[in-house]
């Protein structure tokens, strides 16, 4: 008999790119995940489910061994450390990059910098590695409202077009990663759960090739 995996699915911009993806490597869930208030979902594969959550909660779900699979922004993955999971898959969907940011003209001076962000262990890691003394913020979004009431210096955040930056009188600064989605798995189900796993991964190769 076989086993039942989960796959466990970023809401938001993620999850529409992955459908697709999903859909080429043979993965169709039987409702529309739009559509409905349900968070499991079935699929036409009978051993395979999906779960729709936070983006920020995939790792941890992947980790613990709640889900087998997940797919995960690499932003996320860095902040969340990749303890507990292999990354076996570059779905090369929602790429955009992990910069520092601030008020375009404006540089920063020598005093303690003031950083606003929700990716607060990544920027504590980029700041003292730069050698920076920086005071981390923990906001949950519109980051780039920080510097401009002066609750923050910098931000550090996902840039992508620089629409947003633009928009609010800043500008892109150092790059910290370059970002995509990436497909995680827990480690011990890629050995217990091998002969499933193995097949979905390069089901899910293929589709990300065919694409380039
Ligand atoms: P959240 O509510 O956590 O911000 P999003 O759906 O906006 O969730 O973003 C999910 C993931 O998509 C992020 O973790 C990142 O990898 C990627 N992403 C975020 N913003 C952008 C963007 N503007 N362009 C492309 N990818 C993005
Ligand atoms: C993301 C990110 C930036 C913006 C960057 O925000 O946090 O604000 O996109 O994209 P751009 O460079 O193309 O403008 P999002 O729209 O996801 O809003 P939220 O996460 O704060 O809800
Ligand atoms: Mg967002």
């Amino acid at each position: 008999m076989s086993k039942q995996l989960i796959l466990a699915l970023s809401k938001g911009r993620i999850l529409q790119e992955t459908l697709p993806l999903l859909a080429d490597a043979g993965i169709t869930p039987l409702e529309d995940l739009g559509k409905s208030r349900k968070l499991l979902f079935d699929t036409n594969l009978p051993e395979v489910k999906l779960v729709v959550i936070r983006a920020t909660d995939v790792p941890t779900y992947v980790q613990l061994g709640a889900a087998d699979l997940g797919v995960a922004g690499k932003d996320v993955l860095l902040e969340h450390g990749e303890q507990g999971l292999y990354e076996p898959l570059d779905l090369e969907i929602a790429r955009c990059k992990l910069m520092t940011a601030g008020i375009k003209g404006e540089l920063p001076g020598h005093a303690r910098r003031r950083v606003a962000t929700k990716f607060v262990d990544v920027a504590r890691r980029y700041y003292a590695e730069q050698g920076i003394q920086a005071e981390v913020i923990k906001l949950y979004g519109a980051m780039e409202l920080a510097p401009l009431m002066n609750l923050a210096d910098e931000i550090v955040d996902i840039v992508d077009t620089g629409n947003t930056l633009r928009a609010n009188g800043m500008e892109p600064r150092e790059l910290i990663a370059t970002i995509s989605t990436r497909l995680v798995v827990n480690k011990a189900a890629m050995t217990m759960k091998h002969r499933q796993i193995k097949p979905l991964i390069e089901r899910l190769r293929a589709a990300v090739v065919d694409r380039q």
